[in-house]
This record gives structure tokens, sequence and C-alpha cells, in this order.
């Protein structure tokens, strides 16, 4: 560990006088906490980030040649599913495909206190988000004769609550062999308009997880490639730990990201038309030659509502955080500095402790910059990456909220509609509401049913009462 001397004049080098001032002074148990914190960072690096974001941050311009993004589009009969569905279902066979979940958000919106994916979700029995993703798994590896390992992605904040999670539940009846948990890194805060590094308290410096882009370096950090790379995994089938609907492991998704020459099988994305121009999530565009998610906040309005002929919305390919990406390419990203992320920076409001005057300070107004890596720019930087349509139902139903859209009520809605949708295909009668929603509660287990093929042939009632509430 550097002396107190040292490392205070490597913090006045890069323009923290402050923070350099107190270190020379501080002393103990807190120095050594402190000293060992700021050791896990690339004091360079770090300011480098501050000149890049901080107070002198320039915004990139919009670019001027955005246009919509190609994709696989579900009424286009021409791509030929069957052969895909093959090729994915040989992959998965083989055991060169896991999954990868990312759970170390803050989940502040839904306000949960626990990790996310411990939140009570399924529409009848109240199953975790993380049971009903283990019991998708269970039930393709027993599909499939294979294994399908599972690395789950946490933060410092949730970490341990996660494994004990999992733990007390005996891993829900996984081979805890077969799961990997590992944690992402944290990005230093810094005041907004000096610059200066914070500190959450008198020995800590104050850091935020630095975001689901950061996956690339954990895995590859934490040697959870190495685990995949040992078993043979080539692709992993990626989603977020807030959408129970995700159709995580999709062969023909699969065997399209890793077989068809549009794709250069190492990163794949899933996109639903969005429901209307303002819907708030990213859209898939082309940036010049470059396939982009560009964020709903990012996109011009006049863009946004911009239609078609038949009235369609041009720009609709909305991202739904789903995405198959090759180990080969992961490895690229992680380790090559040429293939190295940008940052997104977020003003936020982060209480912390003055050096100066020993005070705590919680700050009325946003103070700090907060940085984050997302997930999808790496897709500008494959050779070629496909947008695979899918159904806004059978895919996606987010607990984002704690009310209104994105809650848990809507997705309770969408994954019984959704269970609805199956059993009427399968010959059983469903009761709706005037606005042809399904009015009953129906949990389908992944046990019961991975796909409304997997209920032919199976003891169902014949029909389902209003109002009722029940389980498959
Ligand atoms: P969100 O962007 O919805 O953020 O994350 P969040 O933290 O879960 O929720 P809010 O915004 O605080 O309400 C999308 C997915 O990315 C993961 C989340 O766990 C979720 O699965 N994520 C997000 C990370 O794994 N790490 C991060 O640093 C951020």
């Amino acid at each position: 560990m550097p002396t107190a001397t040292a490392l205070s004049a490597q913090l006045e080098s890069i323009g923290q006088s402050a923070l350099a001032k107190y270190i020379a002074g501080v002393q103990g148990d807190g120095a050594d906490l402190l000293f060992n914190e700021l050791q896990q960072f690339d004091l360079d690096d770090i300011a480098q980030y501050i000149n890049t974001y901080g107070p002198s941050f320039q915004p990139t311009p919009p670019a001027d040649t955005i246009a919509p993004a190609p994709y696989f589009a579900l009424n286009d009969k021409s791509w030929d599913r069957v052969t895909y569905q093959k090729k994915g279902e040989e992959l998965i066979a083989a055991g060169k495909v896991g999954c990868f979940t990312v759970a170390g958000g803050q989940g502040s919106r839904l306000g949960y206190e626990g990790p996310k994916g411990c939140y009570p979700t399924s529409c009848v029995t109240d199953k975790s988000l993380f049971e009903m993703f283990a019991q998708t798994i269970y039930a393709n590896e027993r599909k499939y004769n294979a294994i399908i390992p599972w690395y789950i992605m946490t933060s410092p904040l949730n970490h341990e609550q996660t494994v004990a999670f999992f733990e007390s539940h005996a891993h829900f009846g996984l081979d805890p062999k077969n799961i990997k948990f590992f944690q992402q890194g944290v990005m230093p805060s810094f005041d907004a308009s000096t610059g200066d590094l914070l500190l959450s308290d008198p020995a800590h410096l104050a850091t935020n997880p630095d975001g689901h882009g950061g996956a690339y370096k954990a895995l590859h950090v934490s040697g959870a490639l190495e685990d995949m790379i040992a078993r043979g995994v080539e692709h992993l089938s990626y989603f977020q730990v807030d959408n129970p609907n995700a159709k995580i492991i999709d062969p023909i998704f699969i065997g399209l990201h890793a077989h068809s020459p549009e794709s250069s099988g190492e990163f794949s994305s899933k996109m639903v038309a969005k429901a209307h121009a303002h819907e708030k999530v990213g859209v898939f565009c082309r940036i010049g030659d470059t396939l982009s998610v560009v964020e709903y906040s990012d996109l011009p309005q006049e863009l946004a509502e911009m239609t078609n002929e038949s009235d369609e919305l041009m720009f609709n390919a909305g991202s739904i955080a789903i995405h198959a990406i090759s180990i080969a390419f992961i490895n690229k990203i992680a380790t090559d500095p040429s293939y190295a992320l940008p940052f997104h920076r977020a003003v936020k409001k982060v209480a912390h402790f003055d050096p100066a005057t020993g005070l705590h300070v919680d700050p009325p107004e946003p103070n700090a910059i907060k940085l984050e890596q997302f997930v999808f720019d790496a897709i500008a930087l494959a050779d070629r990456s496909i947008v695979v349509e899918t159904d806004r139902v059978e895919e996606f139903a987010p607990v984002k909220n704690s009310t209104g859209p994105d809650s848990i009520e809507t997705s309770k809605q969408l994954q019984s509609q959704r269970a609805a949708n199956w059993l009427a295909a399968n010959g059983v009668t469903i009761p709706t509401n005037t606005d042809g929603s399904v009015n009953a509660a129906i949990e389908l287990s992944p046990l019961t049913a991975l796909c409304n093929d997997d209920l032919k042939g199976q003891d169902l009632p014949e029909s389902i009462e209003p109002g009722a509430s029940i389980q498959l």
C-alpha cells in the first residue's frame, strides 16, 4: 500500500486537491479502508473520465444520419425458422449455451427492500423472479438433456443477499455447481460542478454500480468467462432480472444469432414493435453503417413520431434487453482497449461527507455525476449484428415501477395473458374483459410448459371461470 504522502501526491497530480489534503491527514482504520478503495481504481483513468464527463462535459451532437434498423420481422415468412430452430437446439443440446442474468441494479423505482430478483412476481403463487428463471432453466435442461449454466451478475449492494436467497431455497432444484454469482464493479461518483471525488463517509469513497455494461469486465475478472470456456459454452442468452416473460432459452433466436449469414454470431438482439411513439424503450437504429440502440430520451421527437404510408411508426424497433452474445466477443470487449465502451453520465443527488468541513451533506438538488456503461453499446463494435422481432405478450412483462406502467400489476396481467393465449391455442375457453384482455389470473409453471406446443396432449380444463385464479 502506498504511504499517505505518496497517495496524496498522486491525487494532487490528477487535480484532486481536496481529497489529497484529507488523505494526508487521515489516520487509523479509516485511512486503510480509504486507501484500499482508491487502490481499486486506476487514478489516471479516473482523471480522464472526470475530464470528459465532469464540469466541462460536451454532449455528443445528435447523429444526422439516423435511420430505422432492419430486422427479422415476425410476419416475414421468408426466413427459415425450422432450420434455425434446429441449429439452435443443437447448440443447446451440446451444452454450448449458457444463461446470463444482470441483477446488479438498485431497483430504486420499484422501491422493494432487497434484490429485485427476490421480488414476488408470478401471478398466483407469488414466486420470485429468480425462482421463475430457475424453473425455466430446469425445464430446458430436461427438454434438451443438457446442462445450461447460469451466470448471475450482482453488485456490492445486493450480492450477499442474492446468494443467501438461493442458498435458503436450495437453488430451486438446480445444481449449485452450475450457477455462478459474481459482482459487477463500481465507479466513483464525483461532484458535478468541481469534479471532486466524493466520500460517502470519512472512510469510504462514494461509488455507484458501473451499469449493466460493467458485465463485460466483471465476466472477465470474476473468472466467469474462464468457466464458460472450460465448459465449452460458446454463447450466452442475456436477459434482465425484471422480465419474467423473457424466453431465456430460445432455439430460433440462438440459431439465427449463431448461423444466419446476416449475423457475425457476436451480438444479437430481440425487439418488439413499440406500443406508441413515446414508449420509454430504446430503439434500434442505424447511424451511418452502424447498428445502435438510441435511448428514448435521445431520439428526436419528429423521428419518434414519424410514420410510413401504412401509418406505422418508422422507428418502431423497441429494445427489450434480450440478447445473444458470443463468449469470444465478450472476451474481446473485456480485454481489448480498442473495444472499450463509452460511459453514460447521470446527474443525481449523492449525500456525502465533506472532508473540508467534516460535515455530512444532504444535497437538496442533484449534485453529482454517476457514470455507467450499457451492455448494448457493444452492438456497434460487432461486425454484423442482427435484430429479431418477437411478440410483446410472449416476451415482455417488465417489473420496473411500483405502480402504473411496467409495474407488478401490468406484469401479472401480461403473464396471465400469455398463459391464456397458450391455453386458448390448445382449445381452452378463456374469459375476457370488454377490451379483450383475459379476465383471470393464470399462472402456468415453466415445469408445465415452455411454449404453447408443450401443452398439447396435457390434461387441461375445458374453460376457465371469469375472475378465477388458477395455476397449472
Ligand atoms: P434498470 O435500468 O431497470 O435499473 O436495469 P434498475 O437498477 O434495475 O432499476 P432502477 O432504475 O433503479 O429503478 C435494467 C437491468 O440491468 C441490471 C438491473 O438489475 C436490471 O436487470 N443492472 C442495472 C445491473 O445489473 N447493473 C447496473 O449497474 C444497472
